[in-house]
This record gives C-alpha cells, sequence and structure tokens, in this order.
C-alpha cells in the first residue's frame, strides 16, 4: 500500500504532493471526527487544515512540541473551543460542537491542562459540579456523593493523601488536584476519554497505574486521547499516533508502523 492510499481521505486533499503524511484510513465510521478545521485566536491561526478522527476501541497519542495546538484541539473536542470553521462528526452524523453539553451529549470527558477546579469548593462539590446526584425530592443527596467520590478517587489514580472527599480543594497538592480532575473524568466518561498531559503532577507510581487504566479503558469500550510529551508513555498506551506541529497535522501512524524514534524525529523535527 502506498502512502497516499495510506492516508485518510480527507487528510490529505490539500496537502502539496510531495509532503504526504503517513497515516491510517478509519476502518470503519469513528466515533469521532474533525475535518479541514480552521481555528483563529483573531489573526493568530491555531489550527488550520486540520483533520482527526477517534475510532472505537483504540488509544490515540496526540504529540507535539509546546504551542503546536493540542491543547487547542483538544478544547475543541470537549466543546469549548468552537472552531472558526470546518466540519465535525459524531458516529459519521455532521454536528456542531459549541459547548460542553454538546460532547457531553456525545459521552466526552476531559481532563484539562489547565486543571479547572473550584479551590474554595469541596473535592466532592468539585466532582459533581453541574451533575449533582440528587434525591427524590430534588434536594442535592451529599451523602450519596460523598460516598461516590470517595470510591472514585481510588479507581484511576491511586493518590496517597486524599481521605476525606469534603476536604477543599485548594488545600491538595498539585498531584492530588490532578487526580481529583482525572476521578472526575473517569467517573462520567462513557465513549470518549481526552487526557491533556495527564500525568504532569503525578508521581512514577501513580503515573503507571492512570496509563493501565486507560488501556482497561479501551478494553471497557471508552476510546482515550492522550495528549503527553513523553513519547515513552505514548508508546506503551496508544494504539495509533498523530504529531502535530504549528496547528495541523504533520504525521500519524499506527503503532505497528512506527517506532519512538521516528516518532521523536518528527516531534523535534518541526
Ligand atoms: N485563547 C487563546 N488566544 C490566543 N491564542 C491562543 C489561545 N489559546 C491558545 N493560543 C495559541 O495557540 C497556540 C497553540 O496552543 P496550544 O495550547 O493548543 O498548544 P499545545 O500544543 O497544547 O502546547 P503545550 O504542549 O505547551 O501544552 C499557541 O501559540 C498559543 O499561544
Ligand atoms: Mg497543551
Amino acid at each position: 500500500m502506498t502512502n497516499d492510499q495510506l492516508r485518510h481521505p480527507s487528510a490529505g486533499d490539500h496537502l502539496p504532493v510531495d509532503a504526504p503524511i503517513r497515516g491510517s484510513a478509519p476502518k470503519e465510521t469513528p466515533l469521532f471526527e474533525l475535518r479541514n478545521i480552521q481555528k483563529r485566536y483573531g489573526s493568530f491561526v491555531a489550527l488550520k487544515d486540520m483533520d482527526f478522527y477517534i475510532n472505537r476501541n483504540e488509544v490515540i497519542g496526540l504529540l507535539g512540541d509546546n504551542g503546536a495546538g493540542k491543547s487547542t484541539l483538544v478544547k475543541m473536542i470537549s466543546g469549548i473551543n468552537p472552531p472558526t470553521s470546518g466540519e465535525i462528526y459524531v458516529n459519521g452524523k455532521r454536528t456542531e460542537f459549541r459547548r460542553r453539553s454538546d460532547s457531553e451529549a456525545a459521552g466526552i470527558e476531559t481532563i484539562y491542562q489547565d486543571i479547572a477546579l473550584v479551590d474554595s469548593m469541596s473535592i466532592t462539590r468539585n466532582i459533581f459540579m453541574g451533575r449533582e446526584i440528587v434525591n427524590k425530592w430534588g434536594f442535592m443527596d451529599h451523602q450519596k456523593m460523598e460516598e461516590t467520590a470517595a470510591d472514585i478517587l481510588g479507581s484511576a489514580v491511586q493518590i496517597s493523601g486524599i481521605d476525606d472527599p469534603r476536604k477543599e480543594v485548594g488545600f491538595l497538592s498539585g498531584g492530588q488536584k490532578q487526580a481529583v480532575a482525572i476521578a472526575r473524568a473517569v467517573h462520567f466518561k462513557r465513549n470518549i476519554l481526552l487526557l491533556d498531559e495527564p500525568t504532569s503532577a503525578l508521581s512514577v507510581r501513580e503515573t503507571e497505574h492512570l496509563l493501565g487504566y486507560v488501556r482497561n479503558l479501551k478494553q471497557e469500550g471508552t476510546s482515550s486521547v492522550l495528549v503527553t510529551h513523553n513519547l515513552y508513555h505514548a508508546y506503551m498506551v496508544c494504539d495509533r499516533f498523530v504529531v502535530m506541529s504549528h496547528g495541523t497535522k504533520v504525521f500519524e501512524a499506527e503503532k505497528k508502523d512506527t517506532t519512538i524514534e521516528e516518532l521523536t524525529d518528527h516531534v523535534i523535527r518541526t
């Protein structure tokens, strides 16, 4: 098969012929797809000619140097950063992603790089913010939420020192805050989990636990997109890699068709 045939059909049309992107066409209708996306902040072009898809049962490594546009893309998939132009498909159906509720409806949860927690609220309130558990009279069921919070804090990343979900987030360490953000996303995820540098504040043990968890999620039917600067972590858990540079995709390959050396080369070359 030639590189051209391997290319995602929507990926290469606008590219110069002498710059083919090696990649893989989706084998089935993707769970989620972005086509020909542009994102401008004023006159600054943060994403251009960007194509990206997420299949069922896969873990994608989204790689690239600082400022490549990875977080911009993640926020777009999570609905909080609508594209300036381009198309979005969920299960092959054209749709608009204009606000967080659009991605929530599609079963997408995100662990953001710039962790969005409210310091003055408890761990439990942070986890259930906007999705509170209510009792049959419509009042918040604090006990149920606290029990659930305690439960899920131990699920994805076993982090030490979080003993009471009523504790204010402002008193937690960076790693503990990251664990709360992870626990929240993991609890509500259904189809897709986006992880934007989720291990930056975690210890080696916690990182291993989270990466193992992402692998297991695949078995349970949740696909993940892992953004990381650690290519070893990415290589350990991902099935496919997309490398971005200057707001666009510069390389794409399935794990079986690439190596850490080749990925490193593409990340640092650009
Ligand atoms: N709200 C914004 N307004 C203006 N420019 C922005 C905004 N958000 C991001 N950018 C710019 O878009 C570019 C891509 O940023 P982005 O955060 O997506 O990079 P990244 O690949 O996630 O980088 P890193 O690895 O450092 O997290 C950067 O040049 C950044 O300055
Ligand atoms: Mg980023």
